[in-house]
């Protein structure tokens, strides 16, 4: 059922691109709109065409497009929908991008190597994208990379709402790695369950070792938090460590559920009994039981809500 619209409802427009056309309606409904008109094509040599087929002249646009796998693709598909805005007279272009892709690059970890993220920044505000909308960022520095506002969301509470009345009382919250422990805080404070910390090293880009396990687990149901769910190796190497010291049980919640690969069978494997992540990106895997999606529309909805009707985005529950 559609919203009801609200003031100044005509003075915006809301573009999704291709990577989750799901989720792009579902933020429409929650604001009683319809999704402006735009065509995608790809041409058989891989070059992409974007189209708007509603004007834009002087209104506010949002364009969801999160930069999840393939990313290159849909990267460029945001850059060409935002240069196609700037181009037809929009007053100002906000990029919904749930999920940042190449977030994890926002640093050199050795000598002679890019810092992606701080490059895809930089692509992002060329095209002329006044203001980013975002779901917790792989870490806050990347806001640094951007001269442009950024305002990144938590799924901290819509998460924990799903998971609430559900947990085990012997719960304990994990970070799988110190870049995590700020959120997972976050998480035993609302699930009033104590926290353990995992330290860990990554020897590529599909094998981390742990390398320390600071807390007591044993005999616990744990809760692993992160950000993002790529191959699953870190959340599996987490439990091996886990089970070591004497944990009993592994639940996982993540906001971006990318879950490439064999991801899923990974983590059955390992003997996870339940995955929540979010639909910042479109979950390829709906099949296996234990896994469940949160909706993040109505938060994402709300933001778009604040920022058409000059609110505060941060003051957001
Ligand atoms: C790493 O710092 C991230 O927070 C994730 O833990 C990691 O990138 C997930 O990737 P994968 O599932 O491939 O281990």
């Amino acid at each position: 059922m559609m919203e009801e619209r609200f003031e100044g409802a005509d003075e915006f427009v809301v573009f999704a691109g291709t990577a989750n056309p799901a989720l792009a309606d579902a933020v429409a409904r929650e604001l009683g709109i319809t999704l402006a008109q735009s065509r995608v094509e790809r041409f058989p040599d891989g070059e992409l065409s974007v189209r708007l087929l509603e004007s834009v002249r002087r209104k506010e646009v949002y364009l969801i497009q999160p930069t999840a796998p393939p990313v290159n693709d849909r990267l460029m598909e945001l850059l060409a929908f935002a240069d196609g805005c700037r181009r037809s007279a929009a007053a100002r272009v906000t990029a919904v991008v749930p999920y940042f892709g190449y977030a994890r690059a926002d640093r050199r970890n050795r000598r002679r190597e890019p810092i992606t993220a701080s490059m895809v920044a930089g692509l992002i505000q060329s095209v002329g994208i006044d203001h980013v909308l975002t779901v917790d960022l792989h870490s806050p520095q990347i806001e640094g990379f951007f001269q442009v506002p950024v305002d990144s969301l938590s799924a901290v509470a819509p998460v924990c709402d799903a998971l609430a009345g559900t947990l085990p009382p012997d719960l304990t919250v994990v970070s799988p790695d110190a870049g995590r422990v700020k959120t997972a805080s976050e998480f035993a404070e609302r699930l009033r369950a104590p926290l353990a910390i995992i330290m860990k090293r990554r020897e590529s880009g599909t094998r981390t070792e742990v390398t320390h396990l600071v807390g007591d687990v044993r005999g616990r149901a744990c809760l692993i938090v992160d950000d993002m769910i790529s191959t699953g190796g870190t959340l599996v190497s987490s439990i091996h460590a886990l089970r070591e010291a004497g944990a009993r049980e592994f639940q996982i919640a993540a906001t971006h559920g990318l879950l490439v690969g064999d991801a899923c069978a990974r983590l059955r494997d390992a003997g996870v009994t339940r995955v929540v992540v979010t639909d910042t990106v479109d979950v390829p895997e709906r099949q296996w039981s234990a896994l469940h999606v949160v909706s993040l529309a109505p938060l994402l909805a709300e933001a778009i809500r604040r920022m058409i009707r000059r609110e505060s985005v941060s003051e957001m529950g």
